[in-house]
């Protein structure tokens, strides 16, 4: 047995089409694809249809036992929300009337600040973990709030219904605007250490804490530093957000006068990682970017809340081209929508808003940006060991897609001799969605 074959035994297999981004193609789609899951969960192996009776035999699993897919429909891996508040879900489409700053001080702050209830959260949080499965994310990066049992809860609520998440306790220390939801420095730091402790305590398999300092205006300088040792004494993840609006950065340099930029003030607290994922990014100079590149740090694009806060239109492309990990968030509630689908749509719609002010602009193609939005965010969460595409090792961590089950969104119509459209080559059967 090669070291590629698991020694465990096969679990389910299934006949059909496959689609998935790969390292070196954004789209890749397997027609008559046979793929094995073992009992574990792992993709033991991918092969073609038409070596069923070679591979059963080399497998050991029965012919008639294959599941095969129907001719509309297709496997695609789960997408991975790189950036969503949890907290925020019980004001989500609601209250983007302000800018960042007064909208965390008007509406964020005094909603998180109803989390010590843990009625209240289990309530908030059973919806949002739901609505994102339903929509098909199967990773989701979680901001709770500073409350640690209440963030735990999210964990457990998570592991429960089967997500995959990194889930954060907000550590803030500083809140001028409403000090009624802040923490003291020592009540952060312990009460991370807290939340780490019994979050692993749990061994939920899909479930892992990540550290999660508000952003830099959030925390003081002791605090960020606290939290880059825990997360570097604990090999953690962290999360945070960054140079989101202007006026963020301008008040970033006003209470860091020291630092050399924003992305520096993370840096130098040792919270620039291979494991830190920060939010938006739209305004950084291209030595912070370099920074980034040269951590390994990665950033969630957020394009909803970025048009919904009137933020910024991060230019995707210059982040690839200094080949700085990127991936897709929700960003709710700044962005108004948990679907992750939603998120493509407005991540190509922000870089064909560029496109319209500059009509050299190298616009993000569709197929570019399914691969953000499962390998891509997978990679920039630094799981893609595990997930973000159909490969032999990797977690069979995917959505069967039915483009003409009843009752679905889809009308799928038959063109006959109509316009040809085409996917990385493919001809492809073109479906109008219903409003
Ligand atoms: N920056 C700091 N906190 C937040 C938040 O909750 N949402 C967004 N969009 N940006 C932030
Ligand atoms: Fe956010």
């Amino acid at each position: 047995m090669s070291s590629n074959e698991s020694a465990a035994g096969i679990a389910h297999v299934y006949r059909g089409t496959f689609v998935h981004a790969t390292y070196h193609t954004a789209v890749e789609i397997l027609e008559d694809g046979l793929l094995g899951v073992d009992t574990e969960g792992k993709i033991a192996f991918i092969g073609s249809g038409k070596e069923v009776d070679r591979l059963s035999q080399k497998w050991g699993f029965e012919a008639f036992a294959v599941t095969q897919l129907g001719q509309h429909e297709f496997f695609m891996p789960g997408m991975v929300d790189t950036h969503i508040h949890a907290s925020q879900y019980s004001y989500a489409g609601t209250a983007l009337d302000m800018p960042l700053l007064q909208w965390l001080n008007m509406y964020t702050f005094p909603v998180e600040a109803c989390y010590k209830d843990l009625e209240f959260a289990r309530n908030v949080y059973t919806h949002i973990v739901k609505r994102t499965l339903r929509n098909g994310t199967t990773t989701a990066c979680y901001f709770a709030t500073i409350h640690t049992d209440a963030s735990l809860l999210l964990g457990q609520i998570a592991n429960d219904f089967g997500q995959r998440a990194l889930v954060g306790k907000v550590c803030m220390d500083t809140n001028n605007f409403f000090p009624h939801y802040k923490e003291t420095l020592d009540e952060s730091e312990g009460e991370t250490n807290r939340f780490i402790g019994e979050l692993l305590k749990k061994k939920y398999p899909l479930v892992r804490p990540v550290v999660t300092p508000r952003f830099a205006p959030s925390c003081s300088a002791t605090l960020l530093g606290h939290l880059g040792e825990i997360a570097q004494n604990n090999d953690l993840h962290i999360q945070s957000h960054i140079s989101e609006t202007k006026e963020e950065v301008n008040l970033v340099k006003e209470l860091f006068p020291d630092y050399d930029s924003y992305t520096d003030v993370y840096h130098r607290h040792n919270l620039l990682t291979d494991k830190t994922v920060m939010a938006h990014g739209c305004h950084l100079t291209d030595g912070e970017l370099k920074l980034f590149r040269e951590t390994g740090a990665s950033i969630a694009h957020c394009p909803n809340s970025n048009i919904s806060l009137c933020s910024g239109m991060l230019d995707v492309r210059r982040v690839l081209n200094h080949k700085v990990k990127l991936g897709l968030g929700t960003d709710v509630a700044g962005g108004y929508s948990p679907s992750m689908l939603d998120a493509v749509r407005r991540t190509l719609d922000t870089s064909k808003a560029l496109t319209i002010q500059d009509t050299q602009y190298h616009t993000l193609t569709f197929e570019e940006v399914f691969r953000l939005a499962t390998l891509g965010g997978s990679q920039a969460l630094s799981l893609d060991e595990n997930t973000g595409n159909f490969e032999v090792g990797k977690d069979f961590d995917a959505l069967r897609v039915n483009t003409d089950a009843a009752g679905g969104p889809i009308d799928l119509i038959n063109h006959g001799e109509g316009p040809k459209v085409y996917v990385a080559g493919k001809r492809v059967v073109p479906f109008v969605e219903r409003p």
